[in-house]
């Protein structure tokens, strides 16, 4: 009979090789792309030593398709609760040195107890996402895996926040998992979403595109608006995640956290009168006036580099976290038009479910005119602003800081 001193050897030893994933030479590999493995990721984003391992033994179960015995402990994924600032998440890391962080049977089960443990406990969830998609060796049973992801982020949206780096490739109907999350991380030189890749487009339309020029960070921010934030580096987007922590409640039954401030909530500031200025169609930067108001000039911007004609995030105001959405004078004079009542919208949207009162700056020549806009369906996503606004029950607080014409 095995004595207890060798079970507990035996766990030390099993627990040393999930550590490694798919072993040195990939972990090698993976740092020589100047990435950082699962779990140095989990490391800078939890609070230190918080995580505690879900699930680290478990393997796959497709000997049938090819992979044979070529099995590695956790499967491609490390999932598990930790903490952040001292407050419960639940996170999955994919571990791109095990079959490329594909998603197999066993590697979505994971993912998805810890999603339904999120609901349970009502706490965020963390998905960090490099991954080559659907583990190619299992067809359809993965296909399946993606789609009982699918559902929990659905039914989790609104409920708890769900909140997604993309860290290395996310491919295919992969990506409509970090879509349907409230924010999307991706780093500069190492992250890339497409639904179809440079070649298939290369097939189909003729086009010729690159990785990056297709689905990297700086598209995302700044063009289809899929991406919230980028970062510069996978420690500057672990950091901002943390951050984000500052702003946002547990689930939607709880208040966000409060911050300790020395600012006084009386606190006057004569600069405000000199920021906007008198002639109605000056531009300024609304940066500014929102700095000044809230609580230790902090302000978190969101969708920073996408419709930049209006801006969205969070500050504290006398200690409590509040959404600010602010149209911007120094974009296209802060014109509504289509990406800003599709970024506008989706932001009044979360605040209201996560029980963050809203702030809005209003300097507005009303929405822009033209052809482009109309046939793009301006009317259509228009409405959804006003549909978010009418639709949120948190406290709404409105500045006109000059003008406020037309529709607007
Ligand atoms: C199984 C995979 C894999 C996959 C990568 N690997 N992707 N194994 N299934 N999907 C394995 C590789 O065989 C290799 O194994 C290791 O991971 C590292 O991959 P490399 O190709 O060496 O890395 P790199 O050069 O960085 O290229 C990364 C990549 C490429 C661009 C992601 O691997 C790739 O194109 N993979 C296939 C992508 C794909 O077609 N996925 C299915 C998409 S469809 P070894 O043993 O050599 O280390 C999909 C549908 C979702 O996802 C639908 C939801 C509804």
């Amino acid at each position: 009979m095995t004595s207890m001193k060798d079970k507990l050897e035996r766990l030390e030893e099993l627990k040393a090789q999930s550590e490694l994933g798919g072993g040195i030479k990939r972990i090698e590999a993976q740092h020589a792309k100047g990435k950082l493995t699962a779990r140095e990721r989990l490391d800078l984003l939890l609070d230190e030593g918080s995580f505690l391992e879900f699930d680290r033994f478990v393997t796959h179960r497709t000997s049938e398709f090819g992979l044979g015995d070529r099995k590695y402990l956790g499967d491609g994924v490390a999932t598990g609760q930790g903490r952040i600032h001292g407050r419960r998440v639940v996170v999955f890391a994919q571990d791109f040195t095990v079959f490329g962080g594909s998603l197999s049977k066993a590697h979505a089960e994971k993912i998805c107890k810890i999603m339904d443990l999120a609901m349970k406990a009502g706490c965020p969830i963390i998905g960090l996402n490099d991954s080559g998609g659907a583990r190619i060796q299992e067809g359809v049973a993965s296909l399946g895996g993606y789609a009982d992801i699918f559902l929990r982020n659905t039914l989790a949206s609104g409920v708890v926040p769900q909140i997604s780096a993309i860290l290395g490739p996310c491919a295919g109907g992969a990506v409509y998992s970090p879509a349907i999350t409230d924010f999307v991380y991706m780093v500069e030189g190492i992250s890339y979403m497409f639904v179809t890749g440079p070649n298939v487009v290369k097939t189909v339309t003729h086009e010729e595109v690159s990785f990056d020029e297709l689905g990297g960070a700086q598209v995302h921010a700044t063009k289809s608006g899929v991406a919230h934030f980028i970062m510069d580096t996978e420690v500057a987007c672990l950091e901002g995640i943390r951050d984000l922590f500052h702003y946002i409640p547990q689930n939607n039954m709880e208040d966000p956290p409060t911050r300790v401030t020395e600012d006084p909530d009386d606190r006057m500031d004569d600069q405000l009168r000199d920021i906007v200025p008198e002639k109605p169609n000056k531009p300024y930067d609304v940066h500014d006036v929102i700095s000044r108001v809230m609580d230790d000039g902090i302000f978190h911007d969101v969708h920073a580099e996408y419709a930049k004609n209006i801006v969205v995030g969070f500050a504290h105001l006398g200690g409590r976290s509040v959404g600010i959405v602010a149209n911007q004078p120094a974009g296209m004079a802060g014109v509504l038009d289509i990406d800003s009542s599709l970024k506008g919208a989706r932001f009044v949207r979360f605040c209201d479910a996560f029980n963050i009162p809203i702030v809005t700056f209003e300097d507005v020549p009303g929405f822009l005119p033209g052809v482009e806009q109309e046939h793009g369906g301006i009317i259509k996503h228009g409405a959804k602003l006003l549909y978010a606004y009418s639709e949120a029950t948190v406290h709404k607080l409105s500045v006109i800081l000059r003008k406020a014409y037309g529709g607007a």
